[in-house]
């Protein structure tokens, strides 16, 4: 991704499917609409049809607008402004690992390959609580349930290459921890909203470096992020247990530092399609450069306990023949839910 750090200038055939997580609003919106708007079909995976809906007739709606507007300015009378995206809603609640396998199941039903998985949806600084599965929420919102997503479109992303990819949106607060440790991996020694959110954030790049280096097809790659400050909700929704954080955003935005999602969006969307980066593989990206990544998340012995802990919890969800396809080994006790 050489160069300034800007929207990539290519166009994808309407066959290339790309999945975002967390679609309706902030960097996903942006990311989802933008990534329409070059060609390819656009899976928005979100919790709420209404939400999703209405986000999917925005981005409809904003797009015949400034497609009239290039060709105005082109005075390309041909241009159509009516042109739809292909945009689609498909429901997924990762708190829940059922909802987040009938997600699976609905998209494999599409019958459409899958060639970008954006793993891009998170909640933020919210009180303790459990999941219907028991898990930490932070933990099973950000990173469990991207992960069981990732393992089972796995098989169906290595079918569908060349030039496959699984994006995870991490964030800088993963340089906020020091040690893994297992013991209190979901707060239940003692909580802190912080620490749950920083931890999953490093629990993807964590889970992007053993993917990639244990994962048997070099047709698919993966990267994970840093978007920057972005004023979106998740920035907005710090408790008031952290007025430091919310002083340090609003000075950011009054400042004009903090991104707008558009501009936040812009190492997520180069990420999923820039042809420069495909084949390239295992890279933490800030503001499109690749960068390095707190030393706890390169750790390849704390990934390996990290990886194990995770599929133990995922177990009766994971088939131990997929992750033997993937080239991937997991608890022995992993049974398949078929
Ligand atoms: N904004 C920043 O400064 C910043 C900085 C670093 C990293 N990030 C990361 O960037 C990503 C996007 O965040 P954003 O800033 O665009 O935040 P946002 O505007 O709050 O968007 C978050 C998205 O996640 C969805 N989501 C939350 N819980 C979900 C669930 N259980 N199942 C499915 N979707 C769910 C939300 O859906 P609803 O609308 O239904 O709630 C929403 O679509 C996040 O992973 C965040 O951690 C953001």
């Amino acid at each position: 991704m050489g160069g300034a750090c800007s929207y990539p200038t290519t166009t994808l055939p309407s066959s290339r499917t790309v999945i975002v997580t967390g679609a309706n609003t902030g960097i996903g919106y942006e990311t989802a609409k933008a990534v329409a708007q070059m060609g390819a079909r656009v899976i928005v995976a979100c919790r709420s049809e209404q939400r999703a809906k209405e986000a999917i007739k925005k981005m409809q709606e904003e797009h015949a607008k400034e497609s009239k507007n290039t060709a105005l300015q082109e005075n390309d009378r041909d241009q159509s402004s009516s042109d739809q995206l292909l945009v689609e809603y498909m429901h997924l609640d990762l708190s829940s690992l059922k909802s987040t396998m009938d997600f699976v199941e609905a998209f494999k039903q599409t019958g459409h390959p899958l060639h970008v998985l954006v793993c891009n949806a998170g909640i933020a600084f919210a009180n303790q609580t459990l999941t219907d599965d028991g898990y930490e929420s932070h933990f099973q919102v950000n990173y469990l349930s991207h992960l069981l997503l990732v393992l089972n479109l796995l098989p169906l992303m290595k079918m569908s290459g060349p030039d496959v990819r699984v994006v995870f949106v991490s964030s800088l607060m993963e340089t906020w921890q020091r040690k893994l440790n297992i013991e209190n991996i979901q707060g239940q020694q003692s909580y802190s909203s912080v620490t749950c959110y920083s931890s999953s954030k490093l629990f993807m790049i964590m889970a992007m470096y053993y993917l990639h280096n244990h994962f048997s097809s070099k047709e698919v790659t993966f990267c994970a992020l840093h978007p920057g400050v972005v004023s979106t909700e998740i920035a907005r929704r710090l408790n008031q247990d952290y007025t430091l954080f919310k002083f340090g955003l609003r000075v950011s935005e009054a400042l004009g530092l903090a991104k707008s999602p558009k501009e936040g969006a812009v190492t997520t969307i180069n990420c999923a399609v820039n042809p420069e980066l495909a084949g390239v593989s295992g890279v933490y990206y800030i503001n499109c450069k690749a960068a390095q990544p707190s030393k706890l998340a390169r750790n390849e012995e704390e990934q390996e306990k990290l990886w194990n802990y995770s599929i133990e919890c995922l177990k009766g969800f994971v088939a131990e023949s997929v992750l033997l396809d993937l080239g991937l080994s997991g608890s022995s006790e992993v049974k398949a839910t078929e």
